[in-house]
């Protein structure tokens, strides 16, 4: 019987031996073999099937972390899927696994901001030089590709500012070049769009996100296709990024809900959209205006959108962004996204880093919301008042 996504992820990583319908977390670090030449065979089943789940030593993972990478393979339909520490180790992971000194890189502009230091700054120390391209004109893109260039990172929106950029352009333009491609998906996950399976040899999700879905535990995730997997596999092993068996069943455990709470987040992230449109002093920067590039570009690769929006707003006075913010009730100030719980940041120099393609007035400012799965009524009834604050 075939099973839909959402079915499987109510129904799998049962412990029939234990007979408990959750796995059990398998702490490690020594793993205990019954003679040397068990060792040895485990040691030559891990040579001969790398993604197996054939372990000798707790930094390779246990039985926990190897469910939660069968999961998440198969919600990506990807080759393999790594589990990192946390989010932005994944991203790092993803960059060293393929880029040596001497390369370039070619790079969205509107990266999370950490991102962006590691390749604009941090690699330019390693001999690696970084290009920003702009999300909106792939012709900044086509036209700094070099001999030198190695890989296209995209991030799709773009953080804080979402963009949609074309991604079949990007892909096909990688192509022609033989690039390898890497994209953070963390805003969408898989459950909206599946980049390996579209065409992408790497995909990270930061899995403190909507993949864990409660606040209380960070991760990450990097998928792979099959021709970047041995490296991928090597620069694993040589920097020990490794998600530990507590976090990996926090994350399975949110994972059981991922479909649920998407869909929610979603339903709510609409009605408060329909609501802030009205607003003509602000920009929503989420795809709900069906006349715009941004909305083209989410239709034609994505089946759903996340619960996480900006707020551009045209205020002279940042005193008056300071009060909207600071009267929201139900909208924690805070970093990180993707929980059960809405969130408000106003977005300053910190957050978006130092762009060459934002484009922002003195008058404007971004606010970032995140929508969580509160009553959107109550959501909605909280906007409405801290509005009133807003002095255009
Ligand atoms: C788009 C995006 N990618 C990656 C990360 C990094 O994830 P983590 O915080 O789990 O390291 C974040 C964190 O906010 C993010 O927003």
């Amino acid at each position: 019987m075939s099973k839909s996504f959402k079915t499987f992820l109510k129904h799998t990583a049962k412990d029939f031996h234990n007979q408990s319908v959750n796995p059990p977390v398998v702490r490690a670090s020594t793993i205990i073999f019954k003679s040397m030449q068990h060792i040895r065979k485990t040691q030559a089943k891990a040579q001969k099937n790398p993604t197996g789940g054939h372990y000798d030593y707790g930094r390779q993972g246990t039985s926990t972390t190897h469910i939660l990478q069968k999961i998440l393979t198969k919600l990506e339909e990807s080759y393999h899927v790594f589990t990192t520490p946390t989010g932005f180790g994944s991203v790092f992971l993803a960059i060293f696994s393929v880029v040596r000194p001497g390369d370039e890189i070619l790079v969205a502009d509107p990266v999370y901001s950490p991102t962006r230091l590691l390749t604009q700054d941090y690699l330019k120390e390693f001999n690696i030089k970084t290009i920003f391209y702009d999300p909106s004109d792939l012709k900044t893109l086509e036209k700094n590709i070099t001999k030198k260039t190695k890989l296209i990172f995209v991030e799709n929106p773009g953080s804080n500012s979402f963009e949609f950029q074309d991604l079949g352009k990007i892909l096909s333009i990688a192509k022609k070049k033989n690039l390898i491609t890497a994209i953070d998906n963390t805003w969408a996950t898989p459950y909206y769009f599946k980049p390996i399976k579209f065409g992408f040899d790497m995909s990270i999700v930061s899995a403190t996100k909507y993949y864990s879905g409660h606040s209380d535990v960070m991760g990450g995730s990097l998928a792979v296709n099959k021709k970047v997997f041995p490296k991928v596999k090597a620069a694993e092993k040589i920097t020990g990024l490794r998600l530990g068996p507590d976090d990996a069943y926090l994350i399975t455990r949110g994972l059981r809900t991922l479909d649920v709470r998407l869909d929610r987040h979603r339903e709510n992230a609409k009605k408060i959209a329909a609501f802030l449109s009205k607003n003509k002093k602000i920009k929503l920067l989420y795809p709900y205006k069906k006349d715009s590039y941004n909305f083209r570009m989410w239709k034609k690769y994505y089946s759903g959108a996340s619960g996480l929006m900006g707020l551009k707003i045209k205020a002279k006075n940042i005193n008056s962004v300071r009060k909207f913010v600071n009267s929201l009730k139900l909208f924690g100030y805070g970093y990180s996204w993707g929980g059960f719980e809405s969130l408000v940041l106003h977005q300053e120099f910190r957050e978006t880093g130092n762009r060459k393609y934002l484009n922002l007035a003195k008058d404007e400012h971004l606010v970032r919301l995140h929508i969580g799965l509160e009553d959107p009524n109550d959501l909605i009834a909280d906007l409405k008042q801290a509005l009133r604050h807003l002095k255009w």
